[in-house]
């Protein structure tokens, strides 16, 4: 998992390389490099570390050059070294690649590479595919990387300079995002959008099999079949600013706060109340069709880490909304056993990113096996986006933190509105439940925006976890899944070992764990299950535990008298409720890291989009 930019165009290359990278630093960031075509030469930057490093480095030995390419790495193959960073160039010097993805063949490729006299600097896997076009025959760069990747097994994201075509980058993609932008005479390629928005909006997604020629005033695309093709650019709405801090310390903790205008965006044109007893849903024309739900045999929802407990807040949705009792599956299990799956099933996919490999994967497996595909994702012509049959985008806008906040409860609210269309489709919807529903979804915003005004209250919450080596996340029902992301977001950031169990659980052999003063967030909003909850809680506290419990108004007196502290959300409709107790989790999880120093919103070995299995 790795970012790639590449620039041609009049402008010295050097500095939108380096910006563009820093814009994709959340893809990795374990090494960086850049490569600039100057005339007939090509001079390469890399090194271990991060963007911030070599933009000193070349702050003082500038490269020059109007035309390059730049990577920011996440180790597959080989260690972070400065070896390893890319760009990889082949035995002459001639050609120099970018890459993100896994060349599976690599081993083999490699030893037939050297026995013909090809000499390795690095233990990549990608430095096979420079020496893979030194070797190959063409008139032209886009003749030998079309000709190479006969040759490639894996996922690949590629960009290619080559001194004897200069004015011109060559990539290709498969299985790995690549995004092209359009400027006036300038050309830009990249992995992900935010990397050039600065100087365009106007963009061209390729598909797996693409490959294209770039040159100032030219763009060529060749598909997987080798056909000359055109595709329809497009125009980016937010700007450049969206993808920026505006003034909040981390991404992770501006993020947190847009939460409650992204909500809006995931309802505005979708769901209105239309008079005192009258709601609307109005999705979008890629959503499912009202004859698919009506044909439903069974439903599945998939998703990995934070977006699979979306999945299962949402299964919740449909079982109470639509009677329909879902499956809910993380991608990378699902889609290795064997499962019963077929035509009149729905399975929607639940992905930020809409790159997440094993999320592809299972999608691809449903799809094959005749199920209607259903992507809830955050990016606009992501591959899961293009290869589902149908689309609900949440309109989060741009995701950069590694930790998911505000694509995590804008997913929920997306599959709330799937839950109340399908409840519609099939007969099953209480008019009361889901108009009671509706006003709460609707409510949310402005009830968010109010918890988070006191948030700065939570420090002293935040810091008893903080200062402690592991803490347990207890719940009910939908609390359970909520106590799942709460603990995910604080592991992630602050390294706290945080355990999550279904409340009624502990006593079934983790409560051995809980000794004097072990932290535990007891999440307890759902009226129906609070006399439960407060037994569970009684049975830490008589072990030494230390319980904050995050609960609504309505029931915060009662729970007040057996935990040491409540976080009190407003009052709202028990199924909304996970959308409002992420706030605090993930404000707890926030502030518990940045006292202990870490970098929020890169945290140690993870990524933000992991498009390897
Ligand atoms: C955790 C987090 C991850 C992602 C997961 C799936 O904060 O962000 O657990 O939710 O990697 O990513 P997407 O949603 O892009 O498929």
């Amino acid at each position: 998992m790795c970012g790639i930019i590449g620039y041609v165009g009049p402008r010295p290359a050097q500095e939108v390389l380096l910006n563009g990278l820093e814009r994709l630093e959340y893809r990795g960031y374990d090494s960086v490099g850049v490569a600039l075509l100057d005339g007939s030469q090509i001079q390469v930057a890399k090194q271990m570390g991060r963007i911030a490093g070599l933009r000193e480095k070349l702050a003082a030995a500038p490269l020059a050059g109007h035309s390059g390419i730049g990577h920011t790495r996440w180790a597959t193959h080989g260690q972070p070294s400065d070896q390893n960073a890319h760009p990889h160039t082949d035995c002459s010097g001639h050609i120099a690649v970018v890459h993100n993805g896994i060349i599976e063949n690599e081993a083999a490729l490699r030893q037939e590479l050297i026995a013909g006299g090809h000499h390795f600097r690095s233990e990549t896997d990608t430095e096979v595919i420079a020496h893979l076009i030194e070797e190959a025959d063409g008139e032209s760069l886009s003749d030998a990387v079309r000709a190479i990747r006969q040759r490639l097994r894996g996922s690949y994201a590629i960009a290619v300079l080559d001194t004897r075509h200069p004015d011109e980058i060559v990539v290709a993609r498969n299985e790995a995002p690549l995004v092209i932008g359009l400027g006036e005479g300038e050309r830009f390629v990249a992995s992900d959008i935010p990397a050039f928005l600065p100087y365009t909006r106007w963009v061209v997604p390729l598909e797996d099999g693409d490959t294209a020629s770039l040159k100032r005033d030219e763009l060529v695309l060749w598909n997987a079949a080798g056909e000359r093709i055109t595709r329809q650019p497009y125009v980016i709405s937010w700007s450049a600013e969206a993808a920026e801090r505006s003034g909040y310390t981390t991404f992770m903790e501006k993020e947190i706060h847009e939460q409650p205008r992204a909500w809006r965006e995931t309802m505005r044109g979708r769901l209105a109340i239309v008079s005192p007893r009258q709601w609307e849903l109005h999705l979008d024309e890629e959503a499912p069709k009202p004859q698919e739900w009506q044909r439903l045999h069974q439903l599945f929802l998939i998703g990995c880490g934070t977006a699979y407990h979306a999945a299962m807040v949402g299964g919740r949705f449909f079982e109470q909304l639509a009677r329909v009792a879902p499956t809910v599956d993380l991608a990378s299990e699902f889609r290795y056993r064997d499962p019963i799956i077929g035509p009149g099933d729905i399975a929607i996919f639940v992905s930020q990113s809409g790159e997440t490999a094993d999320t592809l994967a299972a999608m691809r497996l449903a799809k094959a096996q005749g199920a209607t595909t259903v992507a809830v994702t955050n990016v606009v012509g992501s591959t899961l986006a293009r290869e589902a049959d149908r689309v609900f985008y949440i309109q989060a806008g741009p995701e950069i933190a590694v930790a998911s906040t505000k694509a995590y409860t804008t997913q929920v609210i997306a599959l709330a509105l799937l839950a109340l269309d399908l409840g519609h489709q099939n007969g099953q919807l209480n008019p009361e439940r889901a108009m009671a529903l509706v006003q709460a979804l609707l409510d949310l915003p402005r009830l968010g925006e109010s918890l988070l005004d006191q948030s700065a209250q939570w420090e002293p919450l935040a810091a008893a976890i903080a200062n402690a080596s592991s803490a347990f996340y207890l719940g009910r029902g939908l609390d359970w899944a909520a106590a799942l992301e709460g603990a995910l977001k604080m592991k992630e950031i602050s390294y706290v070992h945080a355990e999550a169990y279904a409340a009624g659980e502990l006593k079934h052999g983790t409560l051995a764990l809980v000794e004097a003063a072990t932290p535990v967030v007891a999440l307890i909003t759902q009226p129906h299950l609070v006399e439960k909850s407060l037994s569970n809680l009684r049975e830490v506290k008589a072990r030494g535990a230390s319980v904050l419990a995050i609960t609504s108004e309505g029931l915060s007196k009662a729970v007040g008298e057996v935990a040491d502290a409540v976080l009190v959300l407003p009052d709202i409709d028990p199924l909304a409720t996970p959308v409002l107790a992420a706030l605090p989790l993930q404000v707890l999880a926030l502030m518990a890291a940045t006292l202990r120093g870490n970098d929020v919103d890169k945290p140690r070995n993870l990524a933000k989009s992991v498009t390897v299995e």
